[in-house]
């Protein structure tokens, strides 16, 4: 038996692999899981010989074959009103950067905000927000202001989650600059707009963050999302001032439908291509129908807590659409409470094709994947030694 016992070991995955296989077919996701999907927009790679030379102006090829994202609009959602002016971004990328340009109309074009790491809110702004995985814990945030001061930090978790913001976290060879059509602070000249130009090193995007590359391969999905801040200002005295008691606008790629964009898992995707410019199809993130359902038990499990006072593992005590609790885009949620520490949660969401990863989420809204033993290199070997047919959806 020496012999043999180590082949059943070897062998016994695999049998579990044809098991699993066999389901692929008879499960499909229900035609209800068209659960809301956030913006989108593909990056493409600078083929050879395209440069940007970040000097505030959008004004190379480079940025002129690409597409800008859709207008931007209030936080709170499409139902607010349109912004008082436009905002579009664009984006592109190489080997080290990723590029974005911003456009923003603008008649009064005012800044006070002078050292890098101040509060650039305080000024209007573009912010730029990025969660390279889609975990939640470890996203960076940008903002500038119409001259060229910055503010780069890094958050360990969101506010809500007793995160805090880390502005010692840098981009040392990121590279900036605005361009303002006309001068800045005086209100006897009206400007049109102003646009930024940006270049952020992969590198320092990922930094704390498990699993992550840098540079993104083609195809891969990073979430991020863009804000402007606005202030309403009049003119005091030859010089801008801000209305008093009227509190700022936030005008958004894609909406948070909360004056919050600290929300991570509500922002948009970003899909590296290296496809020639505007080939790429755009197929949804695949395994969003998993990632969706982790995010609505956490939001109910939170609302049942702020009620009750504590968390609970019984899915009918949630509010949560049926979709959900009868498992009929993802299986249904496995939620794990401690006995005696019922401040604390787990959610484990499996896929209903065998094969693609399985999500979690926790309390403090970590989100992450394990990815499913069927595809492990392991597995693919045993399968293309005995060269089954079957064995061909693995690879
Ligand atoms: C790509 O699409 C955008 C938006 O439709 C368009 O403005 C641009 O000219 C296109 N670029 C190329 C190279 O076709
Ligand atoms: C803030 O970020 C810097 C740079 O990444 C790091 O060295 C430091 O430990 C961080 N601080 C905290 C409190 O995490
Ligand atoms: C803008 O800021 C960057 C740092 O982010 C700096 O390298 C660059 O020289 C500045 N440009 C101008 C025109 O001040
Ligand atoms: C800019 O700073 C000046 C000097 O502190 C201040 O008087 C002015 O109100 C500020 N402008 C705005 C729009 O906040
Ligand atoms: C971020 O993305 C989400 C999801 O698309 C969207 O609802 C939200 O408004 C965006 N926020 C910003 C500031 O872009
Ligand atoms: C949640 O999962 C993490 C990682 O597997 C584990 O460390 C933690 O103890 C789990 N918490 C609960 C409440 O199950
Ligand atoms: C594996 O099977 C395929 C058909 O299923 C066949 O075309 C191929 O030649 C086989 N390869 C080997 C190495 O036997």
């Amino acid at each position: 038996m020496v012999c043999c016992w180590n082949l059943i070991f070897f062998i016994s995955p695999f049998i579990t692999t044809l098991g699993y296989l066999g389901t692929l077919s008879s499960v499909s996701a229900s035609s209800d899981c068209n659960f809301p999907y956030p913006k989108h927009y593909t990056a493409y790679h600078l083929n050879a010989g395209e440069i940007i030379n970040v000097d505030g102006k959008v004004d190379e090829d480079a940025w002129s074959k690409v597409a800008w994202t859709d207008e931007f609009m209030d936080i709170q959602g499409p139902s607010f009103p349109k912004p008082r002016f436009t905002t579009r971004a664009k984006m592109r990328w190489d080997e080290n950067y990723l590029y974005i340009a911003a456009f923003m109309e603008e008649t009064d074009v005012w800044a006070n905000q002078t050292k890098h790491d101040s509060v650039i809110f305080y000024d209007n702004d573009f912010e730029v927000f990025i969660d390279p995985s889609g975990s939640t814990h470890f996203y960076k945030e940008f903002e500038m202001n119409a001259i060229n001061t910055t503010w780069d930090l890094e958050l360990n978790k969101p506010y809500l989650n007793g995160g805090t913001p880390n502005s010692s976290w840098e981009m040392p060879t990121m590279k900036t600059a605005t361009f303002v059509d006309g001068p800045v602070n005086d209100p006897l000249v009206k400007n049109t707009y102003w646009t930024a130009e940006i270049a952020m090193p992969f590198k320092d995007l990922i930094h704390g963050k498990t699993g992550m590359r840098a540079p993104p391969k083609n195809g891969d999905q990073w979430r991020i999302n863009f804000s402007r801040v606005e202030w309403h200002v009049r003119v005091v005295n030859g010089h801008y001032e801000k209305v008093p008691n009227i509190r700022e606008d936030n005008w958004v790629w894609s909406s948070q439908n909360a004056i919050n964009m600290h929300l991570p898992e509500r922002w948009g995707f970003l899909l590296f291509s290296k496809e020639a410019v505007n080939q790429t199809t755009y197929t949804k993130y695949p395994d969003w129908n998993v990632y969706y359902a982790l995010t609505q038990v956490y939001n109910a499990e939170k609302a049942f807590a702020a009620v009750n006072g504590y968390f609970t593992d019984v899915l009918d005590q949630l509010n949560l659409p049926s979709s959900i609790t009868q498992g009929k885009c993802a299986k249904i949620p496995k939620v794990d409470v401690p006995k005696f520490q019922t401040s604390k949660f787990n959610v484990t969401v499996s896929p209903l094709v065998s094969g693609a990863p399985i999500g979690h989420i926790s309390d403090d809204r970590l989100i992450w994947f394990e990815e499913s033993k069927i595809k492990s290199l392991f597995l693919v070997k045993i399968c293309r030694l005995f060269n089954l047919s079957l064995c061909q959806a693995l690879s």
